[in-house]
């Protein structure tokens, strides 16, 4: 097995010193892997995010147990900057990119940790390979293109610096399926060819379920659940709550969800 490159453990987050928004969660990243983190709104996705990359800071939020090391150094509660120089790069939930600079502009702003000049035009070319639709759009304002091609640019633009560790807030909200299905073929892409490790936070189970080689459940800020592809596709509260393949493939509203939580909060 690869080696461990990030491990969370027992992580509580609280904010403003008083909405305590993730507690006790564990979880862990190999190199090289794409790790799922599924849950409804809510559950604590970004909040986990955020904390990995400082930027829990921002919202007054503090780190107030347990530890998150990467690469066997504590990184908790450290600033935004010094996490970034380390190698962990997050692509946020929202204002993923600048609206009024181009394509071209955005991906020239220099992202920490950066990468020597040639190696830095090399990874540029290699990234537009993999996003051919970017080149064509190359002058084209930011704020001017489609939601698919914002998540193209916002992963491209994280991409092109020294990057070991890419955590991305929910991809795929209000896309298409075709167009989710083509992101997710590049993040494994991504994993495949320059060997980045993912942490890939999702609503939507079967989007992570496809990509993740490992996912963790989320609900109310704890981890309810968590394994590979194959335990977690055919675990059956993910097949009837999250995939929807109970009540005739229908799937199931989020009031259904949450009253499920409720039930289970207070007699399960
Ligand atoms: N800026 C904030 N201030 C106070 N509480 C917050 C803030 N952001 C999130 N929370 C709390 O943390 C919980 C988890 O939110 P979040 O991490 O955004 O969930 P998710 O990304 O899974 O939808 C929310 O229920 C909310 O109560
Ligand atoms: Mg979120």
């Amino acid at each position: 097995m690869s080696t461990l490159l990030l491990c969370v453990d027992k992580l509580e987050v609280v904010y403003q010193r008083a909405i305590t928004a993730v507690q006790g969660i564990t979880l862990s990243a190999r190199e090289g892997q794409i790790v799922g983190v599924l849950g409804t709104n809510g559950a604590g996705k970004s909040t986990l995010l955020r904390a990995i990359s400082g930027f829990h800071g921002i919202d007054d939020a503090r780190v107030t147990e347990g530890s998150i090391v990467f690469k066997g150094r504590r990184i908790e509660n450290s600033e935004p900057h010094a996490i970034a120089q380390t190698g962990i790069v997050l692509v946020p939930e929202r204002d993923k990119v600048f609206p009024n600079l181009t394509v071209a502009e955005n991906l020239a702003v220099p992202v920490a940790p950066k990468l020597a000049g040639s190696e830095r035009r090399r990874r540029e070319t290699q990234v537009m390979q993999f996003f051919p639709k970017l080149g064509a759009l190359r002058n084209r304002t930011a704020g001017l293109l489609s939601g698919g091609e914002r998540q193209m640019l916002a992963i491209a633009t994280a991409l092109v610096c020294r990057v070991e560790l890419l955590l991305v807030d929910e991809l795929s909200l209000g896309l298409a399926p075709v167009v989710v299905d083509d992101l997710m073929a590049r993040l494994m892409q991504i994993k495949r060819e320059l060997g980045i490790t993912i942490v890939l936070v999702e609503q939507s189970a079967a989007v992570a379920l496809a990509v993740a080689d490992y996912s963790y459940v989320l609900e109310n800020g704890r981890i309810v659940l968590d394994g590979d592809k194959a335990r977690l596709a055919s675990h059956a509260d993910i097949q009837e709550f999250y995939l929807g393949n109970a009540n005739g493939g229908q799937r199931r509203s989020y009031r259904d969800v949450k009253q499920y939580r409720r039930s289970r909060r207070w007699y399960g």
